[in-house]
């Protein structure tokens, strides 16, 4: 079982990989942050399964726990569902010392993280992820917030947040047995993005046991998690406020926070960066940053994961660079893009020319 330390400086915590390990939870939660009264906030669609199982441990754990349930869509990581997580933690008595444990993908982690941030200035949080992308990404480096409307109407991933380390993350890799396939290849992007940003060999290492991830043999997604989830530890150790190197994590985000603007389009947020990664890729081909070959090869390896190398539908390249404005990371309303320099090595790059953001888009399939 490994036990990975996360040294930030201040909230240092463990993240912990262990099959079954939801069975201990309750013991693990009172060994950081022992309390009478807990809430856990869980994913709707695995409330009644990997949700017993927590309520069970922690209440054998002595902890009197309450339930607040939430539908993992993205309209819903928002400020309302905070507000209704406030209320459940009011009317389950909570106070400063008790724990929120969020339970389930990014979804229910960023929101959950954002209202034990905020509840009475930041109670102590847990995270449970329960999808790849959550276990090797969302769940660590305690960025958590909402998302909000954009002027115009359409979504602004993430624009409302605050960082909130959480006291321990707990990735229990059997719980992904039940993730559909869709589902559980969009955290294969995000470790596609690691490997791309650090890693060349955990590109190689999905390549040669895709058969085995794809079929979740739980020994090979162990590796796979702890490999992965440990250059995203790695990078936020030095650099928790993404004043530097953590910016690099954003690798095809602002292309996939535009994808994402449009929910019309149907893509979740992994199959998002998948394509977004890609269009960084291309960018930085056409920039004469990167070669077109490691281009065409990450083309491949998102393809044998089976997630989109394009854009569905015709959507206008125009409309996407509008909405790639909104962008946190977009400096003085000037983008700066992470783009690939090298085969696991990637850079911030100020003032893409519009005519090569434009490009990488049509590249990806936008008209
Ligand atoms: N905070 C961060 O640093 C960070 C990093 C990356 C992504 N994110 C955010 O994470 C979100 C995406 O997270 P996600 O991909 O985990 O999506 P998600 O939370 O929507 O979960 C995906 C789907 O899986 C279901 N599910 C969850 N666990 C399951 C299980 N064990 N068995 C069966 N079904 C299960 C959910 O109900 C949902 O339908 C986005 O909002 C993204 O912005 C945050």
């Amino acid at each position: 079982m490994p036990i990975v330390r996360v040294n930030i400086p201040n909230s240092p915590h463990d993240f912990i990989i262990e099959p079954g390990g939801l069975d201990s939870l309750g013991q693990r939660v009172r060994a950081v942050a022992p309390h009478g009264r807990a809430l856990l906030a869980v994913d709707q669609k695995i409330a009644d399964t990997h949700g017993r199982t927590a309520m069970r441990s922690l209440g054998e754990a002595g902890y009197d726990v309450a339930e607040f349930r939430l539908r993992a869509e993205e309209p819903l990581k928002s400020l309302d569902s905070a507000r209704a997580m406030y209320g459940a933690m009011l009317s389950a008595r909570l106070d400063r010392q008790s724990p929120l444990i969020a339970m389930g993908g990014g979804i229910v982690g960023d929101t959950a993280g954002f209202a034990a941030a905020t509840f009475m200035r930041g109670v102590p949080l847990i995270q449970i992820p329960t999808t790849l992308l959550a276990m090797v990404d969302a769940s660590i480096g305690g960025k958590t917030g909402v998302n909000f409307e954009l002027p115009g109407g359409h979504l602004g991933k993430n624009l409302i947040g605050v960082f909130q380390q959480p006291r321990l993350i707990l990735a229990d890799s059997r719980t992904l047995l039940t993730l559909n396939p869709r589902d559980f290849a969009c955290g294969l992007a995000e470790c596609i993005k690691h490997g791309l940003i650090a890693d060349p060999g955990l590109v190689d290492f999905i390549v040669g046991n895709r058969d085995s991830i794809l079929n979740r043999d739980v020994r090979v997604v162990s590796q796979l998690i702890e490999r992965s989830a440990r250059i995203k530890i790695s990078i936020v150790e030095r650099d928790e406020r993404e004043s530097g190197e953590r910016a690099l994590l954003n690798l095809g985000h602002t292309f996939a926070h535009a994808i994402e603007s449009f929910p019309e389009l149907q893509l979740q947020h992994g199959e998002a960066v998948a394509i977004g990664l890609l269009a960084a890729c291309r960018c930085s081909h056409v920039m004469g940053l990167f070669a077109e070959a490691e281009a065409d090869a990450v083309s491949s390896v998102i393809r044998i994961c089976n997630l989109p190398d394009r854009l569905p539908g015709s959507i206008d390249t125009g409309v996407l660079m509008e909405a790639m404005r909104f962008d946190k990371k977009s400096l003085h309303g000037r983008l700066r893009l992470v783009l690939p320099v090298a085969r696991g090595r990637c850079e911030v790059v100020e003032n893409v020319p519009d005519d090569v953001i434009a490009a990488a888009w049509r590249e990806v399939g936008a008209r």
